[in-house]
């Protein structure tokens, strides 16, 4: 099976960049070269993780870098999305940690050095633990902590580096990890996340200028995920109950972006609950940006519910990926012109989409089917909204290969490779070989 465009599409241009993903924690290993992160500790908490697995070895990338960029590059991408470690390149006297350092220097010159560019995030939710020791997210001065370290480490990788981005959807890191306590730090409190929330995106705003100053010649910006809102029904109440939660599960992380104000729904947070906002946040955090990135994997449909203002309805009888997210391809497509005619948006990146599925090597080989169909339905997705005006430059597949799923341990996988973690071997997936042969097929 391969992956199909109409023979016009953008995507098929050879400046549309093609790319995949990976993030720190959940490929690197490494544990003893590097502090403590918040996911170390949360993985130590009984019933945090469902394998009750952690990220001490993961795909020892740590190790096996080399082999891994020799992976990619013979996947035909143009672009590779890496984040970097915080506890791996910072000590906690505020100082770069040299061995850390050297580490993504020389990954990321490795990558250079094979044609393919680097899209580098600084946050996807390793937070060092002596952080979260004095507050973590919860403390504003971890806003300032992060645009210290994106100063120095942007510094010292500049000439590496062809995009920066400061974060990875922040919502993750504030809801799921200190409103309802699924992922770390594993706090449960609505104020705490929306606290954490505002000095998420305070951190980003902080970081850019920094970022524009040491790395002119690159492209900044940050990484929201959207699962967008449907109502059940068209019932007045459903219909209310869906747009609620968009704000408060999406737009609360763009609209300050770009209107310099949190969603209507702010207001009807309670004081405790309302986030602490400071003369002047709003124009830091709305720093022009180069380009927004963007992660899609599914929508929720919702219900008004007496109790709880509103439910999410379980989709049943419908397709669903290995994690129990439904496959709604539209959503994707309903999602980039909604954007488009919200904000004024810089050019898009779809930083993050996949599937995960229950693969098995058989034979040497893994037939992954129902993520090869989830890759060509949202390419046609992608390429729908695109003909509709939405300006978007690139998508990268999540992930390169199995690894870490976070709360899900080693249970779930991304990869369009295979990683056995027994032995650490990595093996192309069918979507690999049919995203490979898109790939090299629009070099001609
Ligand atoms: C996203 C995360 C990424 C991965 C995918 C499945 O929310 O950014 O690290 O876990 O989900």
């Amino acid at each position: 099976m391969t992956l199909q465009l109409p023979a016009d599409s953008r995507i098929l241009n050879t400046d549309f960049v093609f790319g995949v993903a990976t993030s720190s924690f959940q490929i690197e290993g490494g544990l003893d070269s590097r502090l403590p992160c918040i996911w170390d500790t949360f993985c130590t908490q009984p019933g945090a993780i469902r394998d009750g697995s952690h990220g001490a070895v993961a795909c020892d990338h740590i190790r096996l870098w080399r082999e891994d960029v020799e992976l990619i590059q013979s996947l035909g991408v143009d672009a590779y999305r890496l984040s970097l470690s915080w506890p791996r390149v910072m000590q906690q006297n505020g100082e770069l940690n040299p061995t850390g350092v050297a580490f993504y220097r020389d990954l990321l010159g490795t990558l250079k050095a094979q044609g393919i560019r680097t899209f580098v995030t600084l946050y996807h939710w390793d937070l060092p633990q002596y952080l979260e020791d004095e507050g973590g997210w919860r403390n504003r001065a971890t806003a300032y902590a992060f645009a210290d370290y994106a100063d120095k480490i942007s510094k010292a990788l500049a000439d590496l580096v062809d995009a920066w981005a400061t974060l990875n959807e922040p919502f993750c890191s504030s809801y799921l990890g200190y409103e309802i306590g699924v992922h770390a730090p594993g706090l449960k409190n609505k104020g705490w996340g929306r606290q954490s929330a505002h000095h998420l995106l305070l951190a980003h705003g902080l970081a850019m200028p920094k970022l524009r100053q040491n790395a002119p010649q690159a492209q900044h910006g940050i990484v929201l995920n959207f699962t967008p809102c449907y109502a059940e029904t068209d019932a007045l109440a459903d219909v209310a109950a869906a747009d609620y939660a968009d704000q408060y599960f999406n737009q609360w992380y763009i609209k300050p972006l770009f209107d310099k104000a949190y969603p209507a729904c702010f207001s009807q947070l309670s004081a405790e609950e309302q986030p602490q906002i400071q003369p002047g946040d709003f124009d830091i955090i709305a720093a022009p940006l180069d380009y927004l990135g963007i992660n899609f994997y599914t929508r929720h449909v919702y219900r008004a519910d007496a109790q709880q203002g509103f439910v999410v309805v379980d989709q049943v009888g419908v397709a669903k990926t290995d994690i129990g997210w439904e496959i709604y391809p539209q959503a994707f497509t309903d999602l980039l012109l909604d954007l488009h005619r919200r904000y004024p948006l810089p050019p898009l990146y779809i930083m993050e989409n996949g599937a995960a599925g229950a693969d098995e090597l058989v034979d040497g080989k893994v037939q992954d089917d129902m993520r090869l169909g989830y890759y060509q339905q949202h390419l046609l997705a992608l390429d729908n909204a695109m003909r509709q005006g939405v300006d978007v430059r690139g998508y990268f597949a999540w992930s390169l290969m199995d690894n870490f799923e976070w709360a899900e341990g080693y249970l779930k996988r991304f990869g369009i490779v295979y990683v056995d973690y027994a032995t650490q071997q990595r093996v192309i997936k069918q979507s690999g070989l049919a995203f490979r042969d898109l790939s090299l097929s629009r070099k001609g």
